[in-house]
């Protein structure tokens, strides 16, 4: 856990999926900062330690450490809001899976509804009172532009034949929808909450929708990041990002749709 105390200026930010290609890129970019203090949020401890020793040996800041959390699970999520200690300035949402078969969690939820939208949805959730407490405060949601074909009727793909490309696509469409639902939540608390486009990059995710991915880590963090640590991620909401530029987003548009898959990820 960490240090109740945090020097005046220091910003506290919290990485899901820090473990993975893009994610321990976005870690290692904003602790390159020296006034942030990183977390890496992972499930595997192993590698998480490995993630931890090669952020600080790269970037000589040694705020940086992990905590072990399952965001495909909302006791774990919870559990980890509640042994939290001290300020949240930034929560960035980024762990995401792509299994090429349906997958259920233990409590029988298909696995990437479960990890990429409720993961973010729980952890938005479960840390808004730490980042209400920590303003200006601000959320990041790694999303995509391969987004679409949501279907609030069957978001587990119980009705419909299940492929991991479809699943991956809805599933960022639903993040960039419930950055709009959350936004519209947060903002008169300080909370800003925006998506964006990360990169295309060569990974475990990437790899099982059968892309190869052109840009390295370090390309692909690089908007997150921005948005984690520039006064932009703070001084807007409800917006989406591609390379460092706001793109207008159809998704946050209709409103009825984002209440309604706001209201449905409230009831798992
Ligand atoms: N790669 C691309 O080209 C691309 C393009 C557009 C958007 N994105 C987005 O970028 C983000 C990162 O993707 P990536 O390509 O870096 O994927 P990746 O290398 O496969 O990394 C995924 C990360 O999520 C973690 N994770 C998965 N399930 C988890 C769970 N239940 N609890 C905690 N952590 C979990 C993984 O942990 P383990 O290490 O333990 O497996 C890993 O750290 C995703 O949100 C993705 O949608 C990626």
């Amino acid at each position: 856990m960490q240090d109740g105390a945090t020097v005046a200026g220091t910003r506290v930010v919290l990485v899901t999926g820090a473990t993975g290609a893009i994610g321990q890129a976005i870690a290692r970019q904003i602790a390159a900062h020296p006034r942030f203090k990183v977390i890496l949020a992972c499930r595997d401890e192993a590698k998480a330690e490995r993630a931890v020793k090669q952020i600080v040996t790269v970037t000589g800041n040694r705020s940086v450490r992990y905590e072990v959390v399952d965001v495909s699970r909302r006791s774990s999520v919870e559990s980890l809001a509640v042994r939290w200690q001290g300020p949240l300035h930034v929560l960035v949402n980024n762990a995401a899976v792509t299994p090429r078969r349906r997958q259920e969690t233990p409590e029988g939820i298909e696995l990437q509804l479960a990890t990429n939208v409720l993961g973010y949805f729980w952890m938005i959730r479960a840390f808004s009172e730490h980042l209400k407490r920590s303003t200006p405060a601000r959320v990041v949601n790694v999303a995509s532009y391969w987004a679409g074909d949501l279907d609030l009727t069957d978001l587990e793909f119980r009705r419909r034949p299940y492929g991991n490309n479809a699943a991956y696509r809805q599933s960022k469409q639903a993040d960039r929808m419930l950055t709009v639902a959350f936004a519209e939540r947060l903002q008169s608390s300080g909370v800003a909450v925006n998506a964006c486009h990360p990169g295309d990059v060569r990974s475990t995710l990437s790899g099982n929708l059968g892309f190869g991915g052109s840009q390295t880590p370090d390309e692909g963090a690089r908007t997150p990041a921005w948005l984690a640590v520039d006064p932009i991620g703070g001084n807007v909401t409800g917006r989406y990002f591609e390379d460092l530029n706001e793109v207008a987003c159809p998704f946050g548009a209709n409103r009825a749709a984002v209440e309604e898959l706001y209201r449905t990820c409230m009831g798992f």
